[in-house]
C-alpha cells in the first residue's frame, strides 16, 4: 500500500494566489515521490481552482450532512464530488470543538460515501496521558461513526488518529511514535470487530498531530502508521517537500 500523505491548510493560505503557488510547489515535489500518494485539503474557495488546475488528489476539510437545500453556509458531499474532490476530512477536533457531535459526523460519512468521497475520519483523545480513558474514547468515536454503514461502502474510509493535544496549530506537541503503534493497533483491533478481517485489513490508518520533516521518518519506521495527516508543516513548500523525502525513504 502507497503512504498516503495529507495536506490540510486548514484557514490558509490568504489568497488563491498564494493557494495556486503553494499547490504547485507541492505537487512538483510529489511528482518524484512513487511510493506516495500526496492529497492537498485546501479551504473550500480554492477547491475549484485547484482542480481546474488538475491537482489530482484534492480533499475538502468537511461536508454538510445533508444532502441538498436550504443550508446556509454548507457544501454538500455531491457537490465537491461534482469539483472532481476525491477526499474528505470528516470529524476533525476542530470541526468538533465547532459543534460536530456523534450524530453530525456519522451524517456526513454517509453523505461522502454515498457520493463516492473518501472520508478521512479524524479520532483522538483530548488530553494526555489519560490511558484510562483512550480506548474507551477512540472506541466510541469509531462505533458512532461506522455503525449501520453499509460494507459494500466502508471499505473506502480511512481512519486518521490524531489526539488533539498534539496538534500543532492549539500549541500540541506530538506524539511518541510507540503510543501511535499502540493506538493503531488499537484501532485496526476495532476495524476487525465492526468489519471483519478482509476489509478492515485494507483500511489506512494515519497519524496527525504535530509531524513535520523532522520527526515523520521516526514515526514512519516506529508507529507503521499508513500516513500522516499535516497541518502546519504542509503550508511550507520547502519542510513539506523535505517531509515527504523522508517519508518515501523510509518505506523503500
Ligand atoms: P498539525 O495539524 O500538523 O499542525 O499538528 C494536524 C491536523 O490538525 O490535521
Amino acid at each position: 500500500m502507497k503512504k498516503l500523505i495529507v495536506a490540510n491548510w486548514k484557514m490558509n493560505p490568504f489568497s488563491a494566489t498564494e493557494a495556486l503557488a503553494l499547490a504547485g510547489k507541492i505537487t512538483k515535489a510529489a511528482a518524484s515521490k512513487k511510493s506516495l500518494d500526496v492529497v492537498i485539503a485546501p479551504p473550500a474557495v480554492f477547491l475549484s481552482l485547484l482542480s481546474q488546475k488538475k491537482v489530482k488528489r484534492l480533499a475538502a476539510q468537511d461536508c454538510a450532512a445533508e444532502r441538498m437545500g436550504a443550508y446556509t453556509g454548507s457544501i454538500s458531499a455531491a457537490q465537491l464530488k461534482s469539483l472532481k474532490v476525491n477526499f474528505v476530512i470528516i470529524g476533525h477536533s476542530e470541526r468538533r470543538a465547532a459543534g460536530d457531535g456523534d450524530d453530525i459526523v456519522h451524517k456526513k460519512l454517509q453523505m461522502a460515501l454515498i457520493s463516492k468521497l473518501r472520508p478521512i475520519i479524524c479520532v483522538g483523545e483530548d488530553e494526555r496521558n489519560r490511558e484510562d480513558a483512550l480506548p474507551k474514547m477512540v472506541r466510541h468515536q469509531m462505533h458512532s461513526a461506522l455503525f449501520g454503514i453499509k460494507k459494500s461502502l466502508v471499505k473506502n474510509i480511512i481512519i486518521a488518529y490524531e489526539p488533539v493535544w498534539a496538534i500543532s496549530g492549539h500549541g500540541g506537541l506530538p506524539d511518541d511514535p510507540k503510543h501511535v503503534f499502540e493506538v493503531s493497533l488499537l484501532i485496526r483491533r476495532e476495524l476487525y470487530r465492526l468489519l471483519g478481517k478482509r476489509t478492515a485489513s485494507r483500511i489506512p490508518i494515519l497519524y496527525g498531530g504535530s509531524v513535520h520533516d523532522k520527526n515523520v521518518g521516526m514515526f514512519a519506521r516506529e508507529s507503521r502508521v499508513d500516513g500522516f495527516l499535516v497541518g502546519g508543516a504542509s503550508l511550507k513548500s520547502d519542510v513539506f517537500a523535505r517531509l515527504l523525502t523522508a517519508v518515501d525513504q523510509s518505506s523503500s
